[in-house]
């Protein structure tokens, strides 16, 4: 049975005992009001019968005194009858209602008697004529209108009650569903919902009572829920991304095993080849459609050594000398070293903050090779008369991974060139991914620069976008001597 069905029934059951018990009460009550009336009138109508019988029988004798009581009893409609009763047996009946005896006594009695007509409420009022008890008026009346009278207030009683009872049921009902039922059914949804996996929606009871303060509580909890469910989420991302990058060391650690292998074989071959095409085009007596053809091939050989060189230097296991590196003097040093390439190209290389106290713990020969490779690619991205500037400084940044940020040592290198596409700014760590010609990208200079700063405890990072250039800054841990 529903709660609301079951709270209706219990109210409407204290409703009615309710009822019936003030009913009850009142008819009992009212019972006794009657008998009072009736007692009250039939003393009246006795008393005065008695005074006019007292007064008129001495002088008149009491045949003519009693005919007023006959008169009386004649013209009272109704079922109230009055009559004469004779202590010395000279009426027809002798008193029925009480013992004669009592009447003796003077006062009037009251009391209810069965007879043949059914019960009846007698009132006796003595009568005394010359000084002695001569007899009484006695007043009765049958109580059957007084039954009538509680049938009426039964019915009454019971027509109340059902109208109450139905009022209350409604009431009950409606106020039972707008108060209880609604919110309930509000919160067996949103159980069903959190059941589901759906935690986002609040539920909002309008009331504040109990039933809003669980739903306040059930908000709170899926609130929680939702909280653990993102970082349960936010974990088994993180253990992916652990394990895919495990996957990318092991394939990065292959490559290396396979290039250094294939580096060293192919090392010997290709040098004889350019020493024979070094001496095909010495050759003064050789065609020059011959020696054309020697050109080429010593240029090729040029990429695939360059090529080795690079492949061996991305295999070699680096044991790195970390030393206090002022970061500013190896910014003036790349800058140095590849203008030649930039003023070809016509692109500047600027060095900010020269005087930029930044010293990092950095092996100053794998330093120069990652910063070398960064700033090659920015003077690549750049058209004719553009700029790529190197700054050094100190910043408070987050490793990622780390959980608390630290101090770090940087090389910024910026420059306005094409920039990179979200696809190709995704693949650039990739061994042998280049958007360059063949003959210019290998695809392993980034990969270098990135496994060497790992050997230093250190990260990269990189924002770019479409037209607007490139920004590479290379972390590196302080050495913690600050030289101005
Ligand atoms: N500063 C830059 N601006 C635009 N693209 C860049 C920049 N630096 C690197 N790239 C992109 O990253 C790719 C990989 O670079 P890298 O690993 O050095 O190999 P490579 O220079 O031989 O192509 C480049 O081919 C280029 O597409
Ligand atoms: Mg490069």
């Amino acid at each position: 049975m529903r709660l609301v069905t079951r709270l209706t029934l219990a109210f409407l059951l204290v409703v009615i005992l309710i009822i019936t018990l003030h009913e009850y009460r009142q008819l009992g009550d009212r019972q006794a009001d009657f008998e009072r009336d009736m007692d009250r009138t039939h003393l009246l109508v006795a008393s005065t019968l008695a005074d006019a019988v007292e007064l008129v029988a001495p002088r008149e004798g009491l045949d003519a005194a009693l005919k007023t009581v006959e008169v009386t009893n004649e013209r009272h409609a109704g079922d109230v009858r009055v009559r004469w009763v004779c202590l010395d047996g000279r009426v027809d009946e002798p008193a029925t209602a009480v013992d004669c005896a009592t009447l003796a006594e003077d006062q009037p009695i009251t009391a209810s008697r069965a007879t043949a007509d059914g019960v009846r409420r007698f009132t006796l009022q003595p009568v005394r004529i010359d000084g002695r008890a001569a007899g009484a008026i006695e007043v009765s009346e049958s109580p059957s209108h007084e039954g009538a009278w509680v049938r009426q207030h039964f019915d009454d009683a019971v027509l109340l009650a059902l109208m109450t009872v139905a009022g209350m049921a409604m009431a009950a009902f409606v106020l039972g569903w707008w108060l209880v039922a609604r919110p309930t059914r509000a919160l067996m949804d949103k159980a069903r919902a959190v059941g589901r996996g759906e935690l986002k929606n609040d539920l909002k009871l309008a009331a504040n009572d109990e039933l809003s303060a669980v739903a306040d509580e059930m908000n709170a909890m899926c609130r929680q829920l939702e909280r653990a469910r993102e970082e349960t989420s936010r974990e088994a991302a993180a253990r992916l991304a652990a394990v895919e990058q495990l996957r990318h060391a092991d394939r990065l650690a292959t490559v290396g095993r396979l290039a250094s292998g294939l580096a060293h074989e192919l090392g010997t071959p290709l040098n004889v080849i350019e020493a024979r095409a070094g001496l095909i085009l010495e050759d003064a007596n050789a065609e020059p459609q011959i020696q054309s053809s020697a050109k080429v091939i010593i240029t090729c050989t040029e990429q695939v050594t360059k090529l080795v060189r690079q492949l061996l230097v991305f295999a070699r296991p680096r044991h790195p000398e970390l030393l206090p590196l002022k970061l500013s003097a190896l910014a003036s040093t790349v800058r140095e070293l590849l203008e030649p390439i930039a003023s070809k190209k016509q692109v500047a290389i600027e060095v900010k903050d020269a005087q930029s106290p930044a010293i990092a713990l950095a092996d100053e020969v794998l330093l120069q090779q990652a910063l070398t490779n960064v700033v090659v690619n920015a003077v690549h991205a750049c058209n004719t008369s553009g700029h790529v500037t190197i700054s050094t400084g100190e910043v408070e940044g987050l490793k990622p991974g780390d959980s608390t940020p630290r101090k770090w040592c940087t090389v910024t290198v910026r420059d306005d060139g094409t920039g990179m596409a979200p696809d190709v700014r995704a693949a650039i760590f990739e061994p042998f991914f280049t958007t360059k010609p063949v003959t210019e990208g290998t695809g392993l200079g980034l990969p270098i620069t990135v496994s060497i700063l790992e050997d230093h405890h250190g990260f990269l990072t990189v924002e770019s976008a479409p037209g607007k250039g490139s920004t590479f800054t290379l972390h590196l841990e302080p050495a913690r001597i600050t030289v101005s």
